[in-house]
């Protein structure tokens, strides 16, 4: 890394994002200026850890409690630790099972999976004092509205909810993460994110990589206090930039490779950051898959941009270099978010050895040619709605309204209503020029279909549940509204837009309040009784 911010002085590439250099501040929104004042707060620079010195990481693997012959269970608990993340430093994390950056959890297609998540959290945040109510999405799966971790089905300290997972849909890479009402930003900047893998027969029988060249990689940022704790500013609820960049909970680490490809499941898990990654090579990543697992055909691109919330899985050839040599992952940086001298540098693989093991080392030219919502056509919508994002009278809307406007109406109000099976195009839309929104619809797969009436990226030519939505930019999805009836969430992933108000919901089905996302199986008091206490064990 070559100069670097200190604590106390902006670069000048800082200063033009803060919009305190002339010409910028008479452009930039006026919350975007006080940003600078957490400058003075924020850990000196040289408490980083040079980049590429911290051993990499993959998440540990979350074992079942109890398994019977159909289910698997698991108990994860919400809990505050101490983690080492700066070199030297304790930092207070909020986590899964106390795991920073894990555990990931996987599953099969076809045989479902029951999670108990207790709140073991503090009863409120030790610095921004909220009451830690959680809830807990599993982002990529169809899951039932009591079990989608609806924002306001929450989790209070001391109660905790079983979630029900079919896993009945193709292998693809999600994410659990915290989803509680107003507070997901803080609860997910603490540690509540987590992977989650769901196998298949057809992904396990393509000659991809698997199994230790299937490596995660949860990619986010943060900033740490002087004290080394995780500093929270969200700039008048406008987006959260921290200048160190975690991979799996650890600041730019170093991995080993043999000369081989491997997969990465790249998960965007920063609050308000979107990345452009490029190799330092300048060689290609090989798209194999996206939110909703593999794509028709692998497509390449040498660098690609990364929204919050959107899953890649990524082929990198390592083959094609000498042993001793390294190659960075970079991050470019996209246009709206505030980078920093040591936002550039993701992390770093080392190739240190001739292969020990080559199967699983090609990429078919199909993948899956019955891809998820890659079937769809314009032709087949009964109907097109369109979704403006919007930021009015400083709260960020969804068609001038708010999450507020679901709480009000006693959690009927909807911003569609599709019938169960139907296909509609949905069109989001982002007038702004200062702002870029992924937005999340929950339950369904999509397919984009165009943004600006061009066609999408390489890498987005494949099933997906996110999409970013640039800055004055249009983009047209065209999606199946199913398997389940109820009432699910669609909303900004800038996780500061989402709970200040970025969120909507829709209802696929006629109302009913059957399946009520907050009613139908709210959180208890623990402990529960013994978790698949009924079921026959294996
Ligand atoms: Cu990844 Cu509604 O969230
Ligand atoms: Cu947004």
């Amino acid at each position: 890394m070559s100069a670097q911010m200190s604590d106390n002085a902006l670069s000048r590439r800082d200063l033009v994002k803060y919009g305190v250099l002339a010409s910028a501040a008479l452009t930039v929104p006026l919350e975007r200026v006080v940003r600078a004042k957490n400058a003075s707060d924020r850990i000196a620079v040289s408490k980083f850890p040079k980049p590429f010195t911290v051993p990499f990481a993959v998440p540990p693997v979350a074992v079942p409690t109890k398994r019977s012959s159909t289910t698997d269970y698991y108990t994860v608990r919400m809990r505050s630790a101490a983690t080492e993340i700066l070199p030297g430093l304790r930092t207070e994390t909020w986590s899964y099972d106390g795991t920073f950056g894990g555990p990931t959890i996987q599953a099969t297609r076809g045989r479902p999976i029951v999670v108990r998540q207790l709140n073991d959290l503090p009863a409120t945040h030790p610095r921004l004092g909220y009451e830690a109510w959680t809830s807990v999405h599993l982002h990529g799966l169809a899951s039932l509205p009591e079990y989608d971790g609806y924002a306001s089905d929450v989790i209070r300290p001391g109660e905790y909810k079983d979630y029900h997972y079919p896993n009945a849909q193709d292998a693809r890479t999600l994410w659990y993460h915290d989803h509680g009402v107003h507070h997901t930003a803080e609860n997910a900047y603490m540690g509540l994110g987590a992977m989650y893998t769901l196998h298949d027969e057809l992904e396990r029988s393509l000659p991809i990589p698997q199994g230790r060249y299937d490596v995660p990689l949860i990619i986010r940022d943060a900033m740490f206090d002087r004290d080394g704790q995780l500093l929270y500013d969200d700039s008048g609820h406008s987006d959260l930039f921290g200048d160190v960049i975690l991979v799996n909970g650890r600041p730019w680490p170093v991995m080993r490779v043999e000369r081989r490809k491997y997969r990465f499941r790249i998960l965007n898990a920063a609050l308000s950051r979107g990345f452009y990654f490029t190799l330092s090579t300048g060689d290609p990543f090989v798209f194999i898959g996206t939110d909703a697992g593999l794509m028709p055909q692998p497509r390449s691109a040498t660098g690609y941009r990364h929204g919050i919330a959107e899953r890649y899985e990524v082929i990198i050839d390592f083959s094609r270099y000498r042993i001793g040599e390294r190659v960075v992952l970079k991050n470019r940086g996209v246009k709206n978010v505030v980078d920093y001298d040591t936002t550039g540098d993701v992390m770093a693989f080392d190739v240190v050895s001739d292969p020990t093991d080559l199967s699983g080392n090609a990429i078919p030219d199909q993948l899956n040619p019955n891809a998820p919502a890659m079937d769809l056509t314009e032709a087949m919508a009964q109907r097109t709605r369109t979704f403006e994002f919007t930021r009015t009278k400083g709260q960020w809307t969804v068609n001038g309204k708010t999450w507020a406007d679901v709480l009000e109406s006693n959690y009927e109000y909807v911003w569609a209503d599709p019938g169960l099976g139907d296909v509609e195009i949905w069109k989001f839309v982002n007038k702004s020029g200062g702002w870029w929104h992924p937005v999340h619809t929950h339950l369904i797969d999509f397919r984009i279909l165009d943004r600006d009436g061009r066609p999408p990226s390489p890498w987005e030519i494949g099933g997906k549940d996110t999409a970013y939505v640039g800055e004055n930019e249009t983009l047209r999805v065209v999606a199946r509204f199913g398997p389940h009836p109820g009432r699910y969430m669609l909303h900004c992933h800038n996780l500061v837009h989402e709970d200040h108000d970025m969120m909507a919901q829709f209802r696929v089905g006629p109302p009913s309040d059957e399946h009520h996302p907050v009613f139908a199986d709210p959180a208890k008091p623990q402990p529960g009784p013994e978790l698949g206490g009924d079921d026959d064990t294996l």
